[in-house]
C-alpha cells in the first residue's frame, strides 16, 4: 500500500475533548498550511483565507457562542442515521445515531434544546475559520459547484497533513451557520460580504473514543465499467 493511501484511510474525525495543554506545534500549522496552499482549486482560484486563532480568549469567546438546533437539521440528519453498528455495516453510509442527542434522533419532535441553547464549538487549542469570498466565483459554473469542490479539495489536503503528523481534526459546521456565523465574524472582525465555511479543530484528544465504527461503500458500490449499471435508490 502506497504511504499516501494509508494516511488517507488513517484520516478520521475526532469529536472528543482536546488538550488545551497540549498546542498544535508552529512548525506543524506551517506544514499543515502549506499543503493547503497545494491543493488544486478551479481555474487555480485559490478561493479561501484562513483565520489561525489559539488565543484562548478568543477561543473561549467562539466556545461560548450558543446555537438552537433548527428542524430542517434534525429530519435531514435522520436520513443519514443507523440506529445500530449492524445497521451501519449493512448500510455502509451514513452515521451512528449514538452520536447525538437523542432529541436529535426523531423527526418531528421538537429537539430539546439545553436551556438558551447549546455549544456547538467544544474548545480546543487552535481553531481554524476557513472563509471564502461568494463574489469570487468559478467560471461557468452553477451555483458556484466548482468553487466548493475547490474548498473542498483545500481542506482534505490541510487534514491529510494533519493525519500525518498526528494531530486531531474535526470540522464544525456549525460555526458557518445562521446566527453563530453573525456572532464568529463579529468577533473575528470578518467584513462582508466574507462567508465562513466551517471551523476546523486542530489538537491533541484528551482520550480518543474507546471504539469509532467507520464504514465505507466497497469500490464496487459506487463504480460503473463503460456503462452506468445500476438501478437508481
Ligand atoms: C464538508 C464536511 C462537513 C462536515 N461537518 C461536520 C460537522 O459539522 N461535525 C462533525 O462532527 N463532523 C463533520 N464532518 C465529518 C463527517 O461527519 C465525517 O467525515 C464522516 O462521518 C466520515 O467519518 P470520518 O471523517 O471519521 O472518516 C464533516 C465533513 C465534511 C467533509
Amino acid at each position: 500500500m502506497s504511504n499516501i493511501l494509508k494516511i488517507i484511510q488513517e484520516r478520521s474525525s475526532m469529536r472528543m475533548p482536546f488538550d488545551m495543554q497540549r498546542p498544535v506545534a508552529q512548525e506543524d500549522l506551517q506544514q499543515i498550511l502549506e499543503a493547503g496552499r497545494w491543493a488544486p482549486t478551479a481555474h487555480n482560484m485559490q478561493n479561501f483565507e484562513i483565520i489561525i486563532i489559539d488565543d484562548k480568549t478568543v477561543l473561549e469567546e467562539i466556545s461560548d457562542i450558543k446555537s438552537t438546533v433548527s428542524e430542517i437539521f434534525i429530519q435531514e440528519n435522520y436520513q443519514q442515521l443507523s440506529f445500530s453498528e449492524e445497521e451501519l455495516l449493512q448500510k455502509k453510509v451514513g452515521i451512528l445515531g449514538s452520536m447525538f442527542p437523542p432529541s436529535w434522533q426523531t423527526p418531528g419532535v421538537k429537539p430539546v434544546a439545553a436551556e438558551g441553547g447549546s455549544r456547538p464549538f467544544p474548545i480546543c487549542p487552535t481553531l481554524l475559520i476557513l472563509l471564502y469570498d461568494p463574489r469570487k466565483r468559478a467560471p461557468a459554473s452553477e451555483g458556484d459547484f466548482l468553487g466548493a469542490i475547490s474548498l473542498g479539495c483545500m481542506v482534505e489536503n490541510l487534514w491529510l497533513e494533519a493525519t500525518a503528523l498526528g494531530i486531531d481534526f474535526h470540522i464544525v459546521s456549525t460555526l458557518g451557520n445562521g446566527t453563530v456565523e453573525t456572532e464568529v465574524k463579529r468577533i473575528l472582525g470578518v467584513p462582508e460580504p466574507l462567508k465562513i465555511v466551517f471551523g476546523i479543530r486542530l489538537g491533541y484528544a484528551v482520550e480518543p473514543p474507546a471504539h469509532y465504527l467507520r464504514v465505507r461503500r466497497e469500490v464496487e458500490d459506487f463504480s460503473h465499467h463503460n456503462i452506468y449499471n445500476r438501478m437508481l435508490d
